[in-house]
């Protein structure tokens, strides 16, 4: 594969540098590079700025013979056919490379963006912002590759390339991928162009609802249903006291009002009223030789009465 498309390039460099054509390169921030060129053994490279030409390096028979700029990375190196070798490129050595004065290579080195790290609860909303020329394929990595979600072009979307029953894909007027109700399953990296922004960590509400309910509901609990608890407690218990209370007035009462009527009228007999102390000795008959006095007779009544 790397033979062919180095192949590839060579021919692709004859040919354009035999109509005098550019090769358009693009490169990410950091990548190795080598521009070829046909030469006869001896290769001056130039790079191209606003004013001119500006001389990297002198090479003959497979070696540099000059060094015309400082180089302290030694970033600059020839291979044996004389081709630059450009390492750990940056987006300053973006533009036109010339050989021996003929444009060969038009060099584009873009910048290497962090991916912004982004993380989520399962059911926030969020955007995804992307620097772009008014068009833009947002797409989700997949362990495949990637896979599109959506084209947008001049603040609306063209092409939705994934089903969306839910209209949870959006854009902003920037282009900028709005995702609603995110779920875990929406974690991952996002593209745009080609290039990843942000890597979406959206992680799950359940752990969060379990804490939810184990806490909450308890909680709910002891604030409603305890107070609930104590009022109904202290109103069954001011009842019952009530009742308590009324019941034992009522057999203080009782009580009180049955003793004295039975008491009284046997006291009142104990007073000694002789026609009351004979009725007793009439109906409670007792034989001339007990020793027993009616008086205490009359107590035994007393006894047994109450
Ligand atoms: C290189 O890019 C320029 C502008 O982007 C374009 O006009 C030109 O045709 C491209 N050349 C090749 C060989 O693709
Ligand atoms: C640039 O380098 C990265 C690794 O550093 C590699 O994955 C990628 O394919 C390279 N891109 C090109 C265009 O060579
Ligand atoms: C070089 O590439 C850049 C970016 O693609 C483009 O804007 C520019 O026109 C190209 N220049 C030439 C001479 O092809
Ligand atoms: C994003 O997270 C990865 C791994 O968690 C880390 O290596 C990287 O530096 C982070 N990027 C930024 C921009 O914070
Ligand atoms: C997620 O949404 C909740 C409410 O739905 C909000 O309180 C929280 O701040 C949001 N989190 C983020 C990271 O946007
Ligand atoms: C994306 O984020 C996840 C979780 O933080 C991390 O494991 C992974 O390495 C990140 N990937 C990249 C490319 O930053």
């Amino acid at each position: 594969m790397r033979v062919l498309s180095v192949t590839c390039l060579l021919l692709c460099v004859s040919v354009h540098t035999a109509h005098s054509a550019v090769l358009n390169q693009s490169l990410t921030e950091g990548n190795n590079t080598f521009l070829y060129c046909e030469n006869d053994g001896k290769v001056i490279w130039d790079k191209g700025l606003d004013e001119g030409r500006s001389s990297i390096l002198t090479a003959e028979h497979g070696d540099i013979t000059v060094k015309h700029r400082p180089d302290p990375d030694h970033r600059y190196s020839v291979l044996s056919d004389l081709s630059l070798l450009i390492k750990r490129v940056s987006p300053s050595d973006s533009g036109i490379y010339f050989c021996n004065t003929v444009p060969v290579v038009n060099l584009t080195v873009t910048p290497l963006k962090a991916v912004l790290n982004q993380s989520l609860t399962e059911g926030n909303n969020t955007f995804l912002y992307c620097e772009n020329d008014g068009k833009v394929i947002w797409d989700k990595g997949v362990d495949e590759g990637r896979s599109s979600i959506l084209t947008a072009e001049h603040g609306d979307i063209t092409v939705k390339h994934r089903p969306d029953p839910d209209h949870r894909y959006s854009v902003l007027s920037d282009l900028s991928l709005l995702i609603k109700r995110v779920s875990p399953s929406d974690s991952g990296i996002y593209f745009c162009n080609t290039v990843p922004v942000v890597n979406l960590t959206v992680t799950p509400l359940k752990g969060g609802s379990m804490i939810f309910i184990s806490i909450l509901v308890p909680a709910t609990v002891v604030v409603l249903v305890f107070p609930l608890f104590l009022w109904k407690c202290f109103f069954q218990n001011k009842t019952v006291k009530d009742r308590n209370n009324d019941q034992v007035y009522e057999s203080v009462h009782e009580v009180t009002v049955t003793a004295c009527e039975n008491l009284y009228e046997p006291i009142y007999v104990l007073a000694g009223d002789p026609a009351i102390i004979n009725q007793a000795q009439k109906t409670h008959p007792v034989s001339s030789a007990s020793s027993e006095t009616p008086r205490y007779q009359i107590i035994q009544k007393i006894q047994k009465d109450t």
